[in-house]
């Protein structure tokens, strides 16, 4: 008797009597269903997850990253000037973007032109540390090379890319004979070697055919350097230009391998012409690899392979395997002027008593374009551009 039948309710309907094996069975109908729809319910939410990984990790646009020159510190860019490119890497995996640097990164770099028609920026450059060489030399492991004066100075970094040079000497040859006599020249110390090789030549026409006028020195970059050759033996000594007939031939080292470590002879006598300067055996200058590599191999004076890299462009660069087997791309970037005008000035009754000046000169800032998510060297040229240098392998 059931609960319903106490109560005198009417008797409930009778539900069909089913087997146990038939409830059993229902039981695990219904338990399997729910073992689906758990399962059903895991995989939406495994799918979900998924997906949302999958998002994040879509390739993005990767911004450039920027390895400038020692001489540019301040060219970092900023990402939200980043323009993705949208054509396919090409055939080293290069994709190009762009990127806007300040213009005035045209007068800073490794590959800055100093000539006669080119002055150097010092405003352009206030950041470039120059320090005391004689104080690096004596902290540096090696006395590989001799100095002149404990008051020549350099470019920090050129201290270290000249010092390592001067060890690969010493290590490959047991000599340490070179003597730098000259290295970074403030304006004003620029006045007074002008002075100084008037005084020397007996004439301001012949000094200037070996002097750069204050203001277009290349020692004025901390990137240039002056030796000569100090050899010791005992209380003997001898002094010998690099380069003359007397000089013993140990040290023609210096022509031969200067490359490997950035460095070129920056006048040759044949390029006089170009250079605007006789030949100085002494004159080195840093311009970084591979670009000193590729000059030597093309016998350029650097006038002339500025005037070779202006013709590679992103789409069309310059593929150069350097002598250990790096592999580079190098393009150049040429900034074009902005016409700017200066309004006529008028008195006070409006009349005009100054025209109106139009002139060309460099927007503030430039759109490069640049390899996007590879490390790149950015070095303005001094005149019109930047020079890109892309490490490839
Ligand atoms: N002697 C080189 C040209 C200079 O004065 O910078
Ligand atoms: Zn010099």
């Amino acid at each position: 008797m059931n609960q319903n039948d106490l109560n005198g309710s009417p008797p409930a309907r009778r539900k069909p009597v089913r087997s146990a094996a038939s409830r059993e069975r229902s039981r695990t109908l219904k338990l399997l269903l729910l073992i689906a729809l758990v399962l059903a319910l895991w995989a939406l939410a495994i799918v979900g997850i998924v997906n949302l990984l999958k998002k994040d990790r879509t390739p993005q646009p990767v911004p450039a990253e920027v390895t400038t020159a020692a001489a540019t510190p301040d060219e970092t860019l900023p990402p939200e000037d980043t323009a993705p490119s949208t054509s396919a890497p090409d055939k080293n995996g290069l994709l190009f973007e762009t990127k806007e640097v300040s213009a005035s990164g045209i007068y800073r770099g490794d590959l800055i032109l100093v000539n006669r028609d080119h002055a150097y920026r010092f405003e352009e450059n206030r950041e470039t540390k120059i320090i005391s060489l004689y104080t690096f030399w004596r902290e540096w492991p090696a006395y590989s090379y001799k100095l002149q004066s404990s008051e020549l100075q350099l470019a920090d970094f050129i201290c270290t890319r000249m010092s390592e040079m001067f060890d690969a000497f010493l290590a490959e040859t047991g000599d340490n004979s070179y003597l730098i006599t000259s290295g970074w020249r403030s304006y004003e110390e620029q006045v007074e070697t002008v002075a100084e090789m008037i005084a020397k030549y007996g004439s301001e026409e012949e000094a200037m055919k070996y002097t750069a006028p204050p203001g277009y020195s290349e020692h004025h970059t901390g990137m240039a350097f002056d030796t000569y050759i100090f050899v010791k033996d005992g209380d003997k000594t001898a002094t010998y230009k690099p380069g003359a007939a007397d000089m013993p031939p140990l040290y023609n080292w210096i022509y031969e391998n200067c490359a490997r470590f950035g460095f070129i002879k920056r006048y040759d006598e044949e390029k006089s012409g170009i250079t605007g300067y006789s030949g100085e055996s002494w004159h080195f200058r840093y311009v970084g690899k591979p670009h000193a590599a590729l000059i030597a191999e093309k016998n350029f004076c650097l006038e002339e392979y500025l005037d070779f890299l202006r013709e590679y462009t992103y789409r069309n660069y310059l593929e150069y395997t350097d002598p250990e087997g790096a592999k580079y791309a190098i393009y150049y970037e040429k900034v074009e002027n902005e016409t700017v005008v200066t309004p006529a000035v008028t008195d006070a009754a409006g009349t005009e008593v100054a025209p109106p000046v139009i002139g060309d000169r460099f927007p503030d800032r430039v759109a490069l374009r640049l390899p996007q998510g590879v490390p790149c060297e950015i070095s303005g040229d001094n005149v019109s551009g930047f020079i890109i240098t892309v490490k490839l392998s």
